[in-house]
């Protein structure tokens, strides 16, 4: 988050994390001296998981403030306050509008702040593209638990074998997914996160640029991109 925001320090800042999840984020960006943390999550359980984390802490309420609720929700967003910091990592493509989620997400940006988003790439690949991403998570949740555990073999099987062919050992790597040094999730978490991650949307780095920079006015400062279907990250500046 520090590289994304090009800062170590986020003394003065009020930060706005949404889409907040574990609430991880946010909890760093308390730790970086945001003077204020306001966070949200559609689902009540990533509220839930964000609660306990700020009081596993001992963090002020007046300081964080967390509560549920859609960034489609336009009614909920005018009770959202402007940011220094928009945080948003992997959440607008999730939300079965993702065009409609930046620009509500953007606009939270206060004059001279910054948004960071990370958004799924768009790939061409000849073994995978976004669109059969698509078509297989829109499968897999709705098909039903037998198919999906099937299912869920098979891409573990898929994995293992490219692992395997780029030589490296797939217990090794299984291993430091299930000691969390991966993705913070174990390796079957992991296999249920890429088929089941649903609703779910995609860009290439130039649209996300088109939208936020000609349509919406924002100058890019961080983009890091990625080369598989992984998500793009990206820093954009609202001029004053
Ligand atoms: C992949 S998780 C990312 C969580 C967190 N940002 C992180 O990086 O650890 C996506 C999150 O987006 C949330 N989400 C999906 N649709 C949303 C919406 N319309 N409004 C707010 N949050 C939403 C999900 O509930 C989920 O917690």
């Amino acid at each position: 988050m520090q590289y994304m925001l090009g800062k170590h320090d986020l003394t003065g800042c009020r930060f706005l994390d949404i889409g907040c999840g574990s609430g991880i984020f946010s909890l760093a960006a308390n730790m970086l001296g945001a003077e204020y943390v306001e966070s949200f999550d559609y689902d009540q359980n990533s509220v839930q998981a964000t609660l306990a984390i700020r009081q596993r802490y001992g963090i002020a309420v007046e300081k964080w403030h967390i509560q549920q609720g859609s960034v489609l929700d336009s009614q909920f967003m005018q009770t959202i306050g402007m940011a220094d910091v928009v945080y948003s990592w992997g959440v607008l493509h999730h939300t079965g509008s993702m065009w409609a989620a930046i620009q509500a997400a953007a606009q939270k940006v206060q004059p001279g702040g910054v948004f960071a988003l990370s958004i799924y790439n768009e790939v061409h690949n000849p073994i995978m593209t976004s669109a059969r991403w698509l078509k297989l998570k829109r499968f897999y949740n709705q098909a039903p638990t037998l198919v999906q555990r099937g299912l869920e073999a098979l891409y573990a099987a898929a994995f293992i074998a490219v692992d395997a062919a780029k030589f490296h050992n797939p217990l090794t790597t299984i291993q430091r997914y299930n000691r969390d040094e991966q993705r913070g999730m174990d390796f079957w978490h992991d296999v249920r996160d890429w088929l089941g991650g649903y609703p779910y949307e995609y860009a290439n780095p130039g649209a996300i640029f088109t939208f936020l920079h000609k349509e919406m006015g924002f100058e890019l400062m961080y983009l890091n991109t990625s080369y598989g279907s992984g998500c793009n990250e990206f820093t954009f500046r609202r001029p004053v």
